[in-house]
């Protein structure tokens, strides 16, 4: 049988963090750095009452603050857990909507006046993944839509080596090294 694709991790980590009690794995609603911030982009960017893509929605804070300031918006993500929570933080906003979806391997259907990533783009290891979401990302824009890309990790020491295998990733983070990672490379 195949194996389950990596980036399903991310839902183990999700039922671990809501079985254990946890409200949320993810950014707050009230987190007030991003709340400026998706402010300010969507002032500058006269983003209200237009579509935005949120990719790697998470539990749905992006999509709450988004739909606050005016945006018609919908979320992806490939964690059903999360996709669930999401609905839930949207709900009062009759406009907004979320999907479960891979943003490196399944095609964007709709058209989008802009996008947002905040910590997601980061979390894809391969640099072939990377380049498949951001063209998928780019696919998905109207004319010139502006993407904002938020709270991004990287490290200025980061080695030059294009990182084409999870085992070579794994040789060189070695600290990156989850249970999730363990589980999922698995056959089952
Ligand atoms: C650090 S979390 C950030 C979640 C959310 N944006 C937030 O800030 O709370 C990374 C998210 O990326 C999602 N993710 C990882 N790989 C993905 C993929 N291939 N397609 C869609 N979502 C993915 C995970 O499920 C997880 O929700």
């Amino acid at each position: 049988m195949d194996e389950i694709p990596y980036y399903l991790a991310y839902e183990s980590r999700y039922q671990k963090v809501f079985s254990a009690g946890i409200e949320r794995w993810g950014h707050a609603p009230d987190d007030k750095v991003l709340f400026s911030t998706l402010s300010k982009w969507v002032e500058e960017n006269k983003l209200q009452d237009k579509r935005v893509i949120e990719f790697a929605c998470g539990e749905g804070a992006g999509g709450e603050i988004l739909s606050k300031l005016g945006c018609i918006y919908h979320g992806v993500d490939i964690a059903p857990s999360a996709i669930i929570k999401a609905k839930a933080a949207i709900k009062q906003y009759p406009q907004a909507t979320v999907s479960l979806l891979d943003m490196v391997n399944d095609p964007i259907l709709e058209k989008y006046d802009a996008a947002i990533d905040i910590m997601g783009f980061h979390m894809l290891i391969l640099d072939a993944d990377r380049m498949k979401y951001l063209k998928n990302a780019f696919n998905c824009f109207e004319n010139d839509a502006p993407m904002l890309f938020f709270r991004q990790s990287y490290r200025t020491t980061a080695t030059e080596e294009k990182i084409e295998t999870m085992e070579q990733w794994l040789h060189i983070t070695k600290s990156y090294r989850t249970n999730e990672f363990k589980i999922y490379k698995l056959k089952i």
